[in-house]
Order: structure tokens, then sequence, then C-alpha cells
């Protein structure tokens, strides 16, 4: 490639089999190919700047892609230092052309340099996983706030942090909440986590599942994901809530729901998907059995009190395997802490499948497309994806499944916008 994009990436060797991930990746998201595809002639991005901070991953490579083709001048940094592919790093920067910051386990200066680094683009579109870029903009990077027209929040704790944002009056901008779509929320959140939670506690452990107490913290739309993934394989599952609606909802489902105080007790492996801080405290620590495994699937680090664990250990055995850490307490006990309490499934394992990610970030290719050229008639704020795209999204991935379904006849279209049916 004759002109290489700054970057600031691992190991350009890498982009060869970075390359061949991709490729497979792309396999299973069809829905993406075919935006690509239409992109490309269309080029709806000509001239405009996209800064992204999202898991540099060889699904958000095809999502790249697909900017690009629409004629995006795109700079990437990762949203979790831990799920940064180095080799799709590599293969982004040296096979695509695309500017990338990114290093699998940079510390916190490390972070918010790359995040800064792919500001410094001075974008017309954000998009963001979490809002710490769209939160740098607006506290040391105001001077860009201007340039920018919108953006795109593809997960739910980013969603939560973008509502305050709007509701202290602090939002510059239009912000679309693409995790909100059906298509994203119902799958990726829920399937993906399922999966891709279970898989990285596998790569780490490789416990058997069969028999064992999982306590899932949090029965949103990921907690139902993992829950399901780890009854179908013959744990016995407990869940852990704060909302009684939720909670019911997991006693219905056949789950035995429990304060985490006495589920801390019994659990063999237990896995945080709430969004919320210190789920997992310094007093569950002390319940829990010699060989507890824990994991936190919920955006930030902050679900597991890791300074308690710290603090209770007498002793920290890091890397016992593929990102397990072991806590050995004062009475003997071995707490197995999985990814240092991060993301665990981009932190152990690869992150949500293609197949999945191809309906979330079909939604973000075409939120963005429709945000290009709807940005002028939109007030800051945070913004639903217009249904428009949640179903076409979901049409075309059912095309792609080979899925045909029924369409309402003129007599069912009628009697359902009609009011004058009675019994
Ligand atoms: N691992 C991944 O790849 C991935 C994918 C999507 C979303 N996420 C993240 O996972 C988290 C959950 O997302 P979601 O879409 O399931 O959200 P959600 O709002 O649907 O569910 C969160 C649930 O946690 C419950 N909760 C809150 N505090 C709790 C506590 N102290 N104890 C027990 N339950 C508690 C809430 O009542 C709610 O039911 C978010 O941080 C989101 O950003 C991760």
């Amino acid at each position: 490639m004759a002109d290489l994009p700054k970057s600031d990436i691992a190991d350009a060797s890498l982009a060869g089999a970075g390359k061949l991930r991709i490729e497979w990746a792309e396999r299973s998201m069809p829905v993406l190919r075919q935006i690509r595809e239409r992109f490309e002639k269309e080029r709806p991005f000509e001239g405009i700047r996209i800064a992204a901070c999202m898991h540099v991953t060889t699904e958000t490579a095809n999502l790249m892609r697909a900017l690009q083709a629409g004629g995006a001048e795109l700079h990437l940094c990762a949203s979790n230092p831990l799920s940064t592919q180095d080799d799709s790093a590599a293969a982004l920067v040296h096979e695509y052309g695309v500017a990338v910051y990114a290093r699998n386990g940079v510390d916190r200066d490390g972070y918010y340099a790359h995040i800064n680094a792919a500001l410094d683009c001075q974008p017309h579109l954000v998009f963001d996983d979490g809002c710490d870029l769209v939160n740098v903009l607006h506290t040391s990077r105001r001077e860009l706030l201007d340039g920018v027209r919108g953006g795109c929040e593809e997960t739910t704790t980013g969603v939560i942090r973008l509502r305050q944002m709007a509701k202290d009056g602090a939002l510059a901008f239009p912000m679309v909440a693409v995790n909100d779509t059906d298509t994203k929320h119902m799958f990726d959140n829920r399937y993906g986590t399922g999966q891709s939670t279970i898989d990285a506690i596998f790569r780490a452990t490789n416990t058997l599942i069969a028999g064992k107490t999982f306590v899932v913290a949090g029965y949103g739309y990921c907690g139902k994901g993992v829950a399901a993934r780890a009854q179908g394989m013959g744990a016995s599952v407990v869940v852990t809530e704060i909302d009684p609606t939720k909670a019911l909802d997991a006693t219905m489902q056949g789950f035995r729901v429990l304060p985490m105080a006495e589920a801390a007790a019994i659990g063999d492996v237990f896995v945080t998907v709430t969004g919320n801080r210190d789920v997992l405290r310094r007093e569950h620590f002390e319940a829990m059995k010699d060989g507890a495994i824990f994991a936190n699937s919920g955006h930030f680090d902050i679900e597991v009190d890791i300074k308690a664990l710290d603090e209770l250990a007498v002793e920290k055995r890091s890397k016992i395997r593929h990102q397990t850490d072991e806590y050995v307490m004062a009475d003997g006990r071995r707490l197995l802490l999985l990814a240092e309490g991060r993301l665990v499934n981009l932190g152990a394992a690869e992150g949500h499948p293609a197949a999945v990610m191809d309906m979330s970030f079909a939604d973000q290719a075409l939120t963005a497309e429709w945000l290009s050229r709807s940005s002028d008639s939109l007030s800051p704020g945070v913004i639903e994806v217009p249904q428009e795209i949640d179903q076409s999204v979901a049409r075309l991935k059912l095309a792609a499944m080979g899925v045909a379904i029924d369409v309402l006849t003129p007599e069912q279209e009628h009697y359902l916008s009609s009011w004058d049916h009675g019994s």
C-alpha cells in the first residue's frame, strides 16, 4: 500500500493473519456485505471523517470496510484495552488503509492517548461503544465539538451515560442509540453475549459447566442470554436481580432467584452483566467456595470489586492460565478471576460471533448513512434509530438465512388499522 495511514499498533507483521480472519468473519456477515456493495456505488460518506471508538475485532474491521467503501475517512481506536485483536488492527492499517490506534493490553494513559489520536482527525461523525470518546470530546477536546454533526452509540452502558449527559444539558450533538434497536439488543446482547461469555469461560478455565451452580447477576438482555446458555449446558442457574419484574421473569423462566449474599456461598461460576458497580464485593468473596470462578461481561471493569479482592488475598497468582488470575484467601480458599474483571467475552475469547455482529453493524452502517443525511434537522440529545432501519436489517438477515415470512392480506391490514370490529 502506497500511503499508510497514521497509526499506533502492536505488530505490523500480523497483517496477513488478520486479513484472513477478517475475511473469515465476512463470510458470516452477508447483510453488512450487501450494504458495503451499495455504499461502494453510492458513496454516502464522501468527504466525511469518522472517529470510532470500538472493540478492534474482525467484525469491526468489516464495519470499517463498509464505511470506507462509502467514502469515509476513518480513525479507529479501541473501546477496551483487552479486546483489541492486534492482527485485526494490523490488517486494517496495512491491508485496508484505515488509521488505527489500538494495542492489546495498553494501560489507562495509552487508552486515552489512542482516543485523543482518533479525535485529532476532527471528526464529522463519531462511533462510540461505552461513551468514552464522547466523554473526552465534551471534557478535554471541546474545541472539536462544533465540527461534530452526530454519532452512534453501540452499547447499553453508553446509552445510559448519554441519557444522563442529555438530561444535564451537556450533550452537544445528536447521538443515536443504536444499542436500542431490536435487531441489536435482542440478538447481540442476548445471543452474542450468551454464547461468547460461556466460550470465554471455557477458554480461560476449561471447566465443566454441567452439574455446576452458575450464578448470573443481572437478568437483562445479556443476562437472559448467559443464563439460557448455561442452563442448556446442564448448569443449575441462579439469577440475582434488583428489579422485581426482571426477577419475576427469571423465576417463571425456571431459574432460582436469590440475593447475591446467598448465591455467593453456593455458586461455582459467577457472571456479572448488570452495567452496575460492585456487584461482587468483599462480603461475597468472604462467602465464596474454594475454586469459585468469576467473570464480568458488563461493559466496564467495575462490576467485580477488584480492590477488595486484592485487599483480602494473601497471595495473587497471575495468569495461572490464559486470562485466569488466582487470589488465595487467608483461609486457603482460591478464587479465580477471569480477564481481570473486564468484558470476559472479549478479553478471554473473540467476542460475539460475526453472524450476530452482522446485524449490529448493519444497524451502525445504515444509521450513520441516515445521520450523515439528516444531522442538520436533528437536535442535540439521544435519538432513536428510525424503525425502517431496524426492520430492513431484520428483513435482510432473514433473506440471507433463507427464511421467508407471511405478508398481511389487504383484509388483515384493514382489520389491524380499524376499531369498529367487535366480538
Ligand atoms: N459482553 C458484551 O459483549 C456486551 C454486549 C452488550 C452489552 N454489554 C453490557 O452488558 C451490560 C448489561 O447490558 P444489558 O443490555 O443486559 O442491560 P439491561 O439493562 O437489559 O440489563 C441489566 C440488568 O442488570 C440489573 N441490575 C442492575 N444492578 C444490579 C445489581 N446490583 N444486581 C443484580 N442485577 C442488577 C438490572 O435490573 C437489569 O435487569 C451493560 O454494561 C452493557 O453495556 C456487554
